[in-house]
């Protein structure tokens, strides 16, 4: 393709962009969030399988729902996000894989076949959707709070055990009893004035190697 991104955008992707935990009281539309996933889902996943699902909680009862999984430290900045994403992965992600990777006749059975490659796709490939959606975000102009601290089992049992709605989310193709929680992000947008310096990052020579 050849073509660049300018350093502005550059800044909201990664240079100036930061992880909040202190909200604007302006409330993030469904709109956006529907085209938050119209951005991400063009990035690429293994096979084309994107095995991530994304949970939507938005209203306060689905965040009341939420608050027991959350480590103490997470609480106050998730229960006043106007927006926490759990991004989760399918561990029947192979069902659809027919329709989305189609070139592969032989791929849902191997899958099926496989627990333990089942669990690694969707992990990883989870894990990627997640960082598409940090970034997706940015570019429409949200700012993004990703949390590993909560119990992933408490999550899973209340929002994707078998035979629980998804309270507040209206993503119907949720299969009951195989999605599990990768990480939560809360999005909205953000409030400055609170944030500490930027962290240091490691520079070049310690992270990365020519060979
Ligand atoms: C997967 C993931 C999990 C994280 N978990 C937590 C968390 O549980 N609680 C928290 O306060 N911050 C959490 N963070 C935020 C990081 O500490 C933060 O992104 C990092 O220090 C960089 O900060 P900056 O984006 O402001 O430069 C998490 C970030 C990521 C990507």
């Amino acid at each position: 393709m050849g073509q660049t991104i300018d350093d502005s955008a550059l800044d909201i992707l990664f240079r100036e962009a930061r992880t909040y935990s202190t909200w604007k009281p302006q409330p993030v539309a469904d709109q956006t969030l529907r085209d938050l996933y119209d951005v991400l889902k063009w990035a690429p996943t293994s096979a084309n399988a994107a095995p991530a699902r994304f949970a939507f909680l938005r209203s306060k009862e689905a965040k009341q729902r939420l608050r027991p999984a959350l480590a103490p430290g997470n609480v106050d900045k998730t229960m006043t996000a106007p927006v926490t994403v759990i991004v989760g992965y399918d561990m029947k992600f192979y069902e659809q894989v027919p329709k989305l990777f189609p070139q592969s006749p032989g791929l849902k059975q191997l899958f099926e076949s496989n627990p333990q490659l089942v669990e690694v796709t969707a992990q990883r490939n989870s894990s990627l959707q997640g960082a598409y959606l940090i970034l997706a975000a940015r570019a429409l102009g949200l700012d993004c709070g990703p949390m590993s601290g909560f119990d992933n089992a408490k999550v899973d049992e209340e929002f994707f055990a078998a035979g629980k709605p998804c309270f507040g989310c209206d993503l119907e193709f949720f299969p009951e009893g195989h999605v599990k929680s990768n990480f939560l992000c809360n999005l909205g947008y953000g409030d400055p004035s609170p944030l500490f310096p930027r962290l240091p990052r490691l520079p070049f020579n310690e992270a990365c190697s020519f060979l």
